[in-house]
């Protein structure tokens, strides 16, 4: 099966009541524990590229390492480039291979994000490839841009329809009150997200898939294991997995997660060094790290997005 699109994915994804999981990826082992999870899970996937993940590990490299997964666990999978700021950017990865892009404006004013969204979904679909825009901006850290809490703001409804309606794009990523990173809520508070704006936004575009940013529910037992073993992270709060699972049960198609699959990798690696001061061949700790990546992927796919046995 070559790689494919997020169309028939968010179309039965939508009907069915549950999200694709779309995972950050950086290196061939993070590759590898969330497509054999999928595999052994029957999941159709999104594997999401950043530009700082396409600057660390070069583009040729991750595609490559993609298609070897595809080859591997016969699943549908699709590439995206996740937070796309230019056109050229997206271009580059339309280009390049990918099925599917994000551009995301929603730093600029609302007309200025209209006018280059709907410049890349224009040259995306003459290349049989798909569009997420965003509206809302979401507080934390994307690569080198830093979100201010003041600076973030939730998604408006009023203006969704004309959004989608004037750029074309095949999804809406909406800021509901997630954020990007470890550190999404004050400890001690209970988290809260707007899914009073979510269901304006599913009531004013029926049947059309949304999407969570900002979604790592940051795993307390892989922060303890951090912090145990010589890091000193400070109290982390994610988002609980019951908002994630009513999420998908909406029109939340795509539910973007990246926190998580650093701190399992950082908390195993940690572990195993603190137990094996002596030991130095990489693939050491790389294989429980990558076997850890593995079953928090599984864990995600079955109990929070419900996709598992939908590929
Ligand atoms: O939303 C941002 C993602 O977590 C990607 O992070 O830009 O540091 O690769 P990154
Ligand atoms: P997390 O930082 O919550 O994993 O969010 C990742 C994300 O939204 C990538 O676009
Ligand atoms: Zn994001």
């Amino acid at each position: 099966m070559p790689l494919v699109t997020s169309t028939e994915m968010f179309k039965k994804a939508y009907d069915g009541g549950y999200a694709i999981g779309a995972f950050n990826v950086n290196n061939m082992e993070i590759i590898q524990g969330i497509t054999e999870a999928a595999k052994e899970e029957n999941a159709p996937l999104i594997l999401q590229v950043s530009s700082g993940a396409r600057k660390y590990a070069n583009h040729t490299y991750l595609m490559k390492l993609i298609e070897a997964a595809v080859i591997e666990t016969e699943l549908p999978i699709c590439v995206h480039l996740d937070h796309g700021d230019t056109f050229e950017l997206c271009k580059s990865c339309i280009d390049g291979g990918f099925t599917s892009v994000m551009i995301d404006g929603s730093h600029h004013p609302f007309e200025e994000n209209i006018r280059l969204t709907k410049q890349v979904v224009e040259y995306a679909h003459d290349h049989g490839v798909v569009v997420e825009g965003e509206l809302g901006r979401l507080e934390g850290i994307e690569d080198d841009v830093k979100v201010s809490a003041a600076d973030a703001s939730y998604t408006d409804p009023d203006q969704v329809q004309e959004f989608v309606a004037r750029t074309g794009v095949d999804s809406l990523a909406i800021a509901i009150g997630t954020s990007h990173g470890a550190y999404k809520f004050k400890p001690g508070t209970k988290p809260q997200l707007r899914f009073d704006i979510l269901e304006e936004v599913q009531n004013r575009l029926p049947g059309f898939p949304i999407v969570l940013h900002g979604a790592s529910s940051v795993m307390p037992e892989f922060v303890s294991m951090i912090n145990k073993y010589g890091g000193d992270m400070p109290d982390a709060v994610g988002v609980p997995e019951d908002m994630l699972r009513r999420a998908a049960s909406m029109a939340v198609c795509k539910i973007n997660i990246d926190s998580d699959l650093r701190l399992a990798m950082t908390g195993t690696i940690r572990k195993y060094l603190a137990e094996n001061p002596s030991h130095f061949d990489p693939r050491q700790y790389l294989k429980p790290a990558r076997a850890a990546i593995k079953e928090m992927v599984r864990h995600k796919l079955v109990h929070v997005l419900g996709c598992n046995g939908k590929a």
